[in-house]
């Protein structure tokens, strides 16, 4: 079957040919409908993030997947299923409480794998086989969607953490500042698009799809070229929301600045070490002074799937079909992974429903 990995020593995927999987014991085979990339495959890529399965001299991509039944063997699923699988398995196959418990979203990272990520393939090939526990059901019309759910539901965990930091007070939110304008900045401000006022970073030039997305989501542009986050409170207002999805490291300082009194900032980004120079004391007072909160999430849980399954069937056509652009055929793979892809999102398509 045909599979996108990246090699021990290669700087670009390439498509190899794997054997179909046998599902072992509590496992389903899945045939493969879309993957879709996000800036996290570029930095596995580029070897700044993840690592590859012990012993192996490739690591199959992708994390972002939506697939069909092919083979229930003997699990709740019945062939023809639409389901998404979740990313972190237990290190050698062992599960623990934390697995049990559904809360693998929590651990630190040496005490998981992450399909497609760091230490076990992922789901870009024709099939993957998954235990049945990991394997979250899609209603049949999403199917086509069904690989935003993962991106949605790492959201959904990190708007249910910052809610909770705030749940001890009459918070009422009215704006929000999503710092980045990759796909998952994008997929967060369509998913805030209620709030009363949106702004999106970025440091493009028009004409760009992302700023005409941003806008046409309502939400203000600001290019960080001009008006970098410090000066956003001025120039704009304060924020009571901040969601960093950059991976530039001064954000995660400068997003507390950013925020009003009582405001929480969510920090998403993976950056690689930097060192610079931060005035920690102004920093300390700002963040006791002003009640401000900074919370950092990674990955989710199946109950986050299954909230972002529901905010998925909620985005209306005109934003879904935005997301649908950069849909690739297995065969053109290579655009996919391209960095001067332009597309807001971008995704490999093996198989149809
Ligand atoms: P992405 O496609 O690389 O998007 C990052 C965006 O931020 C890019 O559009 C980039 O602009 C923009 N950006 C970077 N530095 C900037 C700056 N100084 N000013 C303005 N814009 C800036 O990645 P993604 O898939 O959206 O993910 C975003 C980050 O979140 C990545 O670090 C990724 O690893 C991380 N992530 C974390 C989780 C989690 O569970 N915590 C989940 C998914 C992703 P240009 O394109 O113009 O360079
Ligand atoms: C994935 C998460 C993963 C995180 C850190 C993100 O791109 O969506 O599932 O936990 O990267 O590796
Ligand atoms: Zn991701």
């Amino acid at each position: 079957m045909k599979a996108i990995a990246i090699r021990r020593g290669d700087s670009a995927p390439r498509l190899l040919d794997l054997p179909r999987p046998d599902p072992g014991p509590g496992e389903a085979l899945v045939r493969t409908l879309r993957v879709g990339v996000d800036g996290t495959d570029h930095e596995v890529i580029e070897g700044a993030h993840g690592g590859f399965p012990e012993g192996e001299d490739h690591l199959v991509l992708g994390h972002e997947a939506v697939g069909v039944v092919a083979d229930p063997n003997g699990t709740r699923f019945s062939a023809g299923d639409v389901v998404v699988p979740t990313v972190r398995r237990p290190p050698g196959g062992e599960t623990n409480e934390a697995f049990e418990r559904g809360q693998a979203d929590m651990l630190p990272p040496d005490q998981t794998h992450e399909r497609g990520i760091d230490g076990a393939h992922g789901f870009m090939s024709e099939y993957f086989t998954s235990p049945e526990q990991y394997l979250v059901s899609l209603p049949e019309d999403l199917a086509p969607l069904g690989f935003l759910v993962e991106p949605i539901s790492i959201t959904e965990k990190a708007v249910e953490h910052a809610y909770a930091s705030r749940a001890a007070f009459d918070w009422e939110p009215e704006s929000a500042f999503v710092l980045g304008n990759g796909s998952l900045g994008l997929l967060t401000l369509a998913m805030l698009r209620d709030y009363d006022r949106t702004y999106c970073l970025g440091r493009r030039d028009r004409p760009d799809p992302s700023i005409d997305l941003v806008e046409r989501l309502g939400a203000t542009y600001v290019d960080s070229r001009e008006t970098p986050v410090p000066e956003v409170p001025d120039v704009h207002e304060p924020m009571d929301f901040v969601y960093e999805a950059t991976g530039y490291a001064r954000h995660a300082v400068e997003a507390v600045g950013a925020l009003a009194p009582g405001g929480v900032a969510a920090l998403l980004g993976v950056p690689e070490p930097w060192t610079f120079e931060v005035d920690v004391g102004s920093l300390h007072r700002d963040v006791v002074m002003n009640n401000k909160a900074v919370v950092g999430t990674v990955n989710s849980s199946a109950d986050h799937f299954r909230a972002a399954a529901d905010t998925l069937a909620g985005l209306p056509d005109w934003i879904t079909d935005e997301f649908q652009r950069g849909v690739t055929p297995v065969e053109d793979f290579e655009r996919a992974f391209d960095p001067d892809e332009t597309t807001i999102k971008t995704a490999v398509q093996f198989s149809a429903r």
